[in-house]
């Protein structure tokens, strides 16, 4: 069997006969002409038939024949083509195929994502389909290239990685959004972020970072909420607040610089406004302090566009407040230092202001949201668990994690970043639900 080129690839092909191995996303016709739309998870490009030259090959009876069976084939048969690859200037994706064989592998009538609208509810109900759609193909592909990044950004910058349990004995967030399961006969909780364990890690290892699913049981019913996503950590020892907020700024702008160069072609087929992306890369992150923020906030209230509600120092704030400050500044924007009241119980307080506390939360401009939460975590045995009766929970059930400060504690920071609201930022796309394959929302577990 001659190789299969895969359709991202033609390009190095120009002149030559090649075979693909694809999908019928859509076609058209007119009288010897048919116009195929193929894809193959690579790209989509156009095929096109020409019934003389199927004449030519198999004879006038055997060629028509053939050339009627592809006119007629459904929406997503797969095929295997063999034909020349030719430049296209006419064309987006800039090459073409000119057909001398169609190859019919598996046939398809009445696929239900046609290329009309479609509701949303329909297109999560069918998702295992609609997966093979344009846009959710460029999504997964900016995913990738934003995973690559991140591994390539942490190997090379001396951490190792290291993982955290999914299942675990005490919660790790706020204990109000946790998943419990019976592990057998007691409570178990599904891991929320992979942070304390990372901690253990980091003074086993040094720099250590993970990569996994995080479970939040967050009645939030928004475009930024899911209820299973993935969470990169990082953890290090000996690193300040100041240090841990560069080394964060560096990793971001690695993933964005990384999807630039290597998922060109999602972006523009997502229309992603690329010279957003690189004045991302090119300008420092702003880092401005919480009740900064709340002066701002409260100067600039009433004024247009700045319609969102009244804050005292002390509140947290809501989805128009983060999205107005980060647009504020046009730049990823790290608010620090934030009331200790709605932060963790980890969270080490500011120098000579307990009310505050040593973190960051990195806001996306352009309305994303937050991106990243991070902090420098306290390293005092007795405040530790101080501050973990404070906040309800058992200190039995933290007793390993007290142990990191009996035994040669050291200051030490680190950070969490939402996959899904990176993807979501890359790729410039409105609902988060859009960019993990199977998303789990409140209302949806299925597919
Ligand atoms: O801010 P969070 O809750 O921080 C932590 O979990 C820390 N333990 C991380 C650490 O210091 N190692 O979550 C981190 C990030 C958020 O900034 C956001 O990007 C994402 O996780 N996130 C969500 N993404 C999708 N759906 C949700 N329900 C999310 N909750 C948080
Ligand atoms: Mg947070």
């Amino acid at each position: 069997m001659t190789e299969l080129v895969m359709i991202k690839d033609v390009s190095k092909h120009v002149g030559e006969t090649v075979k693909i191995g694809a999908w019928l996303a859509d076609k058209s016709g007119k009288g010897k002409l048919q116009f195929l739309q193929l894809r193959d998870g690579t790209a989509f490009f156009q095929a096109v038939v020409f019934k003389p030259n199927f004449i030519e090959k198999y004879g006038e009876e055997d060629g028509t024949a053939k050339f009627e069976t592809v006119k007629h084939l459904g929406q997503e048969s797969s095929v295997y083509v063999t034909g020349l690859v030719k430049e296209d200037e006419r064309s987006k994706f800039g090459y073409e195929l000119d057909v001398v064989d169609v190859e019919i592998i598996g046939t398809s009538s009445e696929y239900p994502i046609t290329p009309k609208e479609h509701g949303t509810d329909f297109l999560l109900d069918h998702r295992h389909l609609w997966l093979r759609s344009k846009r959710q193909m460029a999504i997964m592909q900016i995913r990738n290239a934003i995973i690559y990044a991140s591994y390539k950004f942490f190997q090379d910058n001396g951490f190792i990685k290291f993982d955290s349990p999914i299942l675990s004995g005490n919660a790790a967030e706020n204990t109000t959004e946790l998943f419990e399961t019976d592990y057998f006969d007691n409570p178990a909780y599904l891991s929320q972020s992979g942070q304390l364990y990372l901690e253990a890690g980091a003074m086993a290892l040094g720099r250590v970072f993970d990569f996994g699913p995080v479970f939040r049981a967050e009645k939030s019913k928004t475009r930024r909420h899911l209820t299973e996503f993935w969470m990169m950590d990082a953890e290090y020892p000996f690193v300040s607040h100041d240090e841990s907020l560069d080394i964060q700024e560096a990793y971001v702008k690695s993933m964005i610089q990384g999807v630039l160069d290597n998922a060109a072609y999602a972006l523009e087929v997502l229309e992603r406004d690329t010279t957003m992306l690189q004045k991302y890369v090119a300008t420092p992150f702003k880092r401005v302090a919480y009740d900064e923020v709340i002066d701002i906030l409260q100067a600039h209230e009433g004024e247009e566009g700045a319609d969102y509600e009244h804050l005292e120092h002390g509140d947290d704030f809501g989805s128009p407040h983060e999205t107005w400050i980060s647009n504020f500044y046009g730049v990823p924007t790290f608010v620090c230092n934030y009331p200790a009241s709605f932060k963790a119980f980890y969270m080490k307080p500011v120098l000579g202001n307990p009310e505050r506390v040593l973190c960051a939360d990195l806001l996306a401009p352009e309305g994303y949201g937050e991106i990243i939460g991070g902090s420098e975590r306290e390293t005092d045995y007795d405040l530790l668990e101080k501050k973990i009766i404070d906040f309800g929970l058992d200190p039995k059930d933290y007793d390993w994690y007290l142990d990191l400060r009996r035994f040669g504690s050291v200051p030490h920071a680190g950070f969490g970043l939402g996959l899904e609201r990176m993807v979501t930022f890359i790729a410039g796309t409105e609902h988060i639900r859009e960019a993990i394959p199977f998303p789990r929302m409140i209302n949806r577990i299925k597919p």
